[in-house]
């Protein structure tokens, strides 16, 4: 069996809505081989369909008819770290692992280009599936059929706290919520804050991101299906977060922190508490700058 390693992503990452995304150091693990028949399980406790419609075996199957091959079945063994429904990117990590493994098993056919562009028209936008693949901060526009995009490696003193509450909240719930039609005033406010994000974050201009993570497009009316959130954004600023925002459709909020800020963890832990916030896990994470690997080639 080869064994796949997909980083789990945070998109948006406050303004760049469909079009921003990171990989973060947390990773769902997959191991497959060609079968006879259909035969999925979990290494964990986690409940997978065990199906043909599981998503890990179903983008195999698009990738083994993209290449002209007859996908019979398949042995599958997942283990789902990347908790589900919680905006850091599970469904994309099985989309890209399905269509990583099954690359692999054939030789390689498809270009990495193909499989950013492939992984985004399953999932309907790029901003997950494109950093899962290639790791760094990812910055794509998906034109409904290829990706366009620029991965950029992110080596800073920054890490980040993914506060994660004990509720799911499904992406197809989070988007539609979302208004058909913004104003020419909202689009400006929204780009000028997508471009200001990544360059900050790259060249180190740190006190930026507390303006760059704002947002019309998303934010405001995902934050109506988050019990806490403001209050949660508010207690990461007082711990010192440089910027906080709602990591893809939600429920999970992401805090930006210095390194030297070494105590924003615990403090985020002991805080929530104290405002009657229980249940909500915190896990300090780093970027990942790899994306996508088979682990045991
Ligand atoms: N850009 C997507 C959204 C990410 O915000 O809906 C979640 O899949």
């Amino acid at each position: 069996m080869i064994k796949i390693q997909v980083p789990a992503t945070s998109a948006n990452l406050g303004a760049g809505f469909d079009a921003l995304g990171l990989a973060l150091g947390f990773y769902n693990y997959v191991e497959m081989e060609e079968s006879d028949h259909i035969d999925i399980t979990s290494a964990d406790e986690i409940q997978v369909p065990s199906d043909a419609s599981n998503l890990i075996y179903t983008a195999a199957n698009d990738l083994y008819e993209i290449c002209g091959k007859k996908l019979h079945g398949m042995k599958i063994v997942q283990t789902n770290n990347i908790p589900m429904a919680r905006g850091l990117g599970s469904s994309s990590a099985c989309i890209v692992a399905g269509l990583a493994g099954a690359n692999n098993m054939l030789g390689n056919p498809l270009t990495q280009d193909d499989l950013v562009d492939l992984a985004a028209q399953i999932e309907g936008h790029p901003d997950n599936t494109a950093p899962a693949l290639l790791g760094g901060i990812v910055t794509a526009v998906f034109d409904g059929r290829k990706v366009h995009w620029v991965k950029q490696e992110v080596y800073t003193k920054l890490r980040f706290a993914a506060v994660i509450p004990d509720f799911e909240l499904k992406t197809e719930k989070a988007r539609a919520c979302l208004p058909a039609e913004i104003s020419h005033k909202d689009a400006v406010y929204n780009l000028s804050r997508a471009a200001l994000f990544s360059a900050s974050l790259l060249t180190g201009k740190f006190e930026n991101l507390r303006t760059a993570v704002h947002d019309k497009l998303h934010q405001p009316y995902r934050m109506e299906l988050i019990p806490r959130c403001r209050e949660v954004f508010d207690i990461a600023y007082n711990h010192g977060a440089y910027g906080v925002f709602i990591s893809g459709a939600g429920p999970t909020i992401m805090a930006i922190v210095d390194e030297e800020n070494t105590f924003f963890t615990g403090k985020m832990r002991f805080s929530l508490e104290n405002a009657g916030i229980h249940g909500w896990q915190v896990h300090d994470l780093l970027i990942d700058n790899e994306g996508t690997k088979i682990i045991n080639e």
